[in-house]
């Protein structure tokens, strides 16, 4: 498979058409080419979305429309307003984001209230012990993975983690902005890794576009990426970018990002033997794994030592973001592997019973 002819790997390479959105049983939420109904539907579907219990529903039609908000905070191809100014709809994009977020917050994802914690060394040393043993670390996603998953299970594994991963290094970008002292140095560090050091070949997207060259795999990360993957395959990313593009919620990022970064090395050390077991891993495709289970656990322990030793010292409600940051890490993760692992068990137990007939 040829690349696309800008050779992009993250989401510039989508089609500029996006599906139709709809909330089901709801004319209220409609995201179509470059168009949303005025925010005073999207008001109405909020409304709607509260009432209705299933989480399923909820969590779907919360997270198609956050997707599109994600394309349109970072400008990518998907975005509804890529290269160009259209205010009346951005408007309403941004009135409905609140309203959406706010549902996301307050309704729709389980955090656990952080603990009552003032310093920052008692916030690094709970985040660090935190780290160690928590079910997102542990989730067994992983072991099936390393374990039981189907070559076929895993091909979509691998465009789940590409998906993901693309957009990490504009995600840790916008983690810059707005901190300072050595919690600012411990994100540039971090940033300049997924940059490669410097030198383009490095950059952890040129990584990811080695798995997909060599898996020949360019066409089916489009496909998935826009017609065939799950509502669930972008909890994550959706989260994580409400904390990055809300000033308010700017250090719920830092403390996301720490977590995050802490299960990645025991995660990808499962994913590796996952893909060694059937026969899919060699250097092209463990590149991108390798190189994370080397520097992960670096990286944090930089973001943990920069928050202890942070100057500017944070106030003891900029603490308790970090604090809520890691917490809502927690539970974004897991509500996306619970759903993933179900998803992919289900794929492999299709591919069997199929090897079976
Ligand atoms: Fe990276
Ligand atoms: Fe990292």
């Amino acid at each position: 498979m040829k690349r696309p002819s800008n050779g992009a790997c993250r989401r510039k390479m989508t089609p500029k058409r996006r599906p139709r959105i709809r909330a089901q049983r709801s004319p209220s939420v409609e995201v179509g080419e470059a168009r949303i109904t005025p925010a005073r539907s999207a008001r109405s579907a909020v409304r709607w979305l509260l009432r209705d219990p299933d989480v399923e529903v909820h969590g779907e039609t919360l997270h198609q429309f956050l997707d599109v908000i994600s394309a349109y905070i970072f400008g990518y191809d998907d975005s509804p307003c890529v290269g160009k100014l259209d205010d009346a709809l951005e408007s309403q994009l941004l009135c409905a984001k609140i309203q959406f977020e706010r549902e996301l917050l307050d309704h729709w994802l389980p955090v656990v209230a952080e603990p009552d914690i003032a310093s920052q060394g008692e916030a690094a040393s709970y985040i660090r012990h935190l780290a160690l043993d928590n079910p997102a670390r542990s989730h067994r996603l992983f072991d099936f993975i390393e374990s039981e998953a189907t070559v076929d299970a895993l091909r979509i594994f691998l465009r789940t983690e590409a998906m993901r991963n693309e957009v990490v290094d504009d995600e840790v970008a916008l983690c810059v902005a707005g901190l300072q002292g050595p919690m600012k140095l411990a994100i540039v560090s971090n940033l300049w890794d997924e940059c490669g050091r410097g030198r383009l070949d490095n950059f952890h997207t040129y990584w990811l576009r080695r798995l997909l060259d060599v898996t020949d795999d360019w066409q089916g990360l489009r496909r998935y990426r826009t017609q065939e993957r799950p509502w669930f395959a972008q909890i994550t990313t959706n989260v994580f970018n409400v904390f990055l593009s809300r000033p308010g919620l700017r250090l719920c990022g830092y403390g996301w990002f720490a977590m995050n970064e802490s299960w990645v090395a025991p995660h990808f050390e499962k994913i590796v033997r996952g893909l060694t077991r059937t026969g899919l891993y060699n250097s092209e495709v463990g590149v991108y794994f390798d190189a994370h289970i080397r520097i992960d656990p670096v990286h944090t322990s930089e973001l943990l030592g920069a928050l202890e030793v942070q100057e500017a010292q944070l106030s003891k409600q900029q603490v308790r973001a970090i604090l809520r940051g890691a917490h809502a890490a927690l539970a974004a993760t897991c509500a996306q592997y619970d759903r993933m692992h179900r998803y992919l068990q289900g794929i492999s137990a299709g591919g069997a019973r199929r090897g079976a007939a």
